[in-house]
C-alpha cells in the first residue's frame, strides 16, 4: 500500500496577535504544500527521509551589543520532530502502532511563518493513519494535528492546523481549547506576492512582548488589539464582496497596528512601503513578525513590477493564488 497526502501552507491576511486575545482572524491557504507519502513496513520500524525541506536565508540575532548569525539549516531538525511527534500522537490515538516508511517534501521554505510545521503535522498524521488502514476524519486530523504542535512547540494557536486542514478561506477564534472556524466564500481571485526578510525574532518573543505590553499600558495596546477586530469585520466583508481597493486598505490599516504594536521591523517596513508605491493595493506583515513574510495584495497587471521591487528588498519572493484545497490523501491498494 502506498498512501500520498499533502497539506498546504498558509497566509495570515488579517488579525495576526490580536487572535491571542480573542479577536477574530483571517486566514487563506497557499499553491504550496507539504508532502508526505507513507508505505507501511512489514516490521515495527519507522524511517523518516525528509527530502527538500529548503530553508531561507540566515538568522539575525543582536543582543546586548553582539550579533549573532546562525544559517537557518538548524530548522530543518525541528521539522523532523513534527514528524516525530505525529506519529507517536496518532499511533496513541488509534491504539495501533506500525513500521512505516515516511518522505517528506516541500514546495515551500520552512520555518518562514507560512504555516509548514502545521502542514507537516497534518499531513503526517494523516499519512501515518492510512497506511495503517485506518481512516480519520478532518476534525480529528485537526484535532491531531494541533496536538502535535502543542506538543513540539509548548504552545500553539489552532489558526495553523486548522486552515492546512480545511483549506479555503478561514474566519477563526478561539479561546482556551474552543474554537470557531468559519469558511469564507470569498468572491474572486486574490493575487498576492509573499516576501521573506531575514527573521530577527521568534514567534514566542513577539507573543510575550505584546502582551507585556499590554499589560503595561492596557488603555492603548489593549485598544489596538480592539482596533485590529474591527479591521477584520470591514475586510471579511471586503473579500466576501471581492472588493480589492477596500482590502488593501484594510491590509495597510492592519500593518499600521502591528507596527505599532511593535511586531514590525525596518526591513518589513522597508517591503510592505515598496510593495505598495510600486502598485500594490495594500501590503503587511503576515504572521508573528519581527521578520518573516510580508504579503502584498495586487491587480494582476502589476504583480510582476511589485514582485520585482519586493525581490530586491527581501530573501525570497513567490507568487500565490489563496484558497487552495485542504488536506488530500490518495491511498493506492497493491494488488
Ligand atoms: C503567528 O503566526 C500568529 C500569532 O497570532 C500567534 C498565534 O496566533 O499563535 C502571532
Amino acid at each position: 500500500m502506498r498512501v500520498y497526502a499533502s497539506a498546504p501552507g498558509k497566509v495570515t491576511l488579517f488579525g495576526e496577535h490580536a487572535v491571542v486575545y480573542g479577536q477574530p482572524a483571517i486566514v487563506a491557504s497557499i499553491d504550496r504544500r507539504i508532502n508526505v507519502y507513507a508505505e507501511p513496513r512489514s516490521d515495527k520500524v519507522v524511517t523518516i527521509e525528509a527530502r527538500d525541506l529548503r530553508v531561507p536565508g540566515v538568522i539575525v540575532t543582536y543582543k546586548e551589543g553582539e550579533v549573532t548569525v546562525e544559517t537557518e539549516y538548524g530548522l530543518v531538525l525541528p521539522a523532523i520532530s513534527y514528524l516525530n511527534k505525529a506519529i507517536e500522537i496518532t499511533s496513541r490515538y488509534l491504539d495501533s502502532k506500525h513500521g512505516v516508511k515516511l518522505v517528506v517534501r516541500s514546495e515551500m521554505p520552512v520555518g518562514a511563518g507560512l504555516g509548514t510545521s502545521a502542514a507537516v503535522a497534518v499531513a503526517t498524521v494523516a499519512a501515518y493513519a492510512y497506511s495503517g488502514g485506518y481512516e480519520l476524519s478532518k476534525d480529528e486530523i485537526a484535532r491531531l494535528g494541533w496536538e502535535v504542535e502543542k506538543a513540539v512547540q509548548g504552545i500553539a494557536s489552532p489558526m495553523d492546523t486548522s486552515i492546512t486542514t480545511y483549506g479555503g478561506f478561514m474566519k477563526i477564534r478561539y479561546s482556551g481549547s474552543s474554537i470557531e472556524r468559519e469558511n469564507l466564500a470569498v468572491g474572486g481571485d486574490l493575487p498576492i506576492v509573499i516576501a521573506y526578510v531575514e527573521r530577527e525574532f521568534k514567534t514566542g518573543d513577539m507573543v510575550r512582548m505584546v502582551r507585556e505590553r499590554i499589560l503595561k499600558y492596557p488603555q492603548l495596546y489593549g485598544k489596538m488589539i480592539e482596533l485590529i477586530g474591527e479591521v477584520v469585520k470591514i475586510a471579511e466583508e471586503a473579500l466576501v464582496r471581492h472588493d480589492l481597493e477596500k482590502l488593501g486598505l484594510m491590509m495597510n490599516l492592519n500593518h499600521g497596528l502591528l507596527d505599532s504594536l511593535g511586531v514590525s521591523t525596518r526591513k518589513l517596513n522597508e517591503v510592505v512601503y515598496a510593495a505598495r508605491s510600486s502598485g500594490a493595493l495594500g501590503a503587511k506583515l503576515t504572521g508573528a513578525g519581527g521578520g518573516g513574510c510580508a504579503i502584498a495584495l495586487c491587480r494582476p497587471e502589476k504583480i510582476e513590477t511589485v514582485e520585482s521591487i519586493m525581490k530586491f528588498l527581501s530573501e525570497f519572493t513567490m507568487r500565490t493564488s489563496l484558497g487552495t484545497e485542504g488536506i488530500r490523501v490518495r491511498v493506492e491498494k497493491s494488488v
